[in-house]
Parts: structure tokens; sequence; C-alpha cells
């Protein structure tokens, strides 16, 4: 599937990742600027935050309770799209689905 990351000035970049990847790992491994993964997707780091854009929330689902509590404590700018994108596995039918990526995550 393709994923698509903007970023805060409007640059989108388009990435061809593999079935059950997921949206960090697709981010990190082709160089996506702001999402870092610093814990490789244990749910414990908060650096992969994206904001999903509403028309694919529902295929993405809602967070799973540490994800929420991590939301809620550990990144910048919750909204209502906000997810860890560790936690976001890509399947076909998420094909195009864009994520919004916050400027930085340290
Ligand atoms: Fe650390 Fe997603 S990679 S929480």
């Amino acid at each position: 599937p393709k994923v698509v990351y903007v970023d805060t000035a409007g640059v989108e970049r388009v990435v061809d990742a593999a079935v059950g990847e997921s949206a960090m790992s697709a981010a990190v491994r082709n160089g996506i600027p702001g999402i870092i993964g610093e814990c490789g997707g244990n749910v414990s780091c908060g650096t992969c935050h994206v904001w999903v854009r509403e028309e694919f929330r529902a295929g993405v689902g809602a967070p799973g309770d540490m994800e929420d509590d991590l939301l809620d404590l550990g990144v910048d700018d919750r909204r209502a799209g906000s997810r860890l994108a560790c936690q976001i596995p890509l399947t076909t039918e998420l094909d195009g689905i864009v994520l919004d990526v916050p400027p930085e995550q340290v």
C-alpha cells in the first residue's frame, strides 16, 4: 500500500509500504522527517506520532489502551486523529492513507 506523509509545510512524501508493515517502520525505512520511532514500535516513546486524516480514521480504528495513555502523556498536540504510527499496520484497504506529521519529535 502507498502511504502519504505530509509535513507541516504541506510537502507530501509518498512511500510504498509492505502489507503488515507499520506506518512507523515504512516512514523510518524511507527517511521521512519527523518520524523517529525511537522505541522500535513498543508503544513507549511517542516519537512516531501522526495525525490520521479524517477520511481514513474509521479504517485505522481507535488506539489501544497503552497507546491512548501515551498519546495523553507523551506527545505534543494530541488531536482527534492522533495515533502512534507504530500501531498502524498497513493493509491494502489503507492504500493511499494520508498522515500528517508533526513538526519535530524528540
Ligand atoms: Fe515508539 Fe511508536 S515507535 S511509540
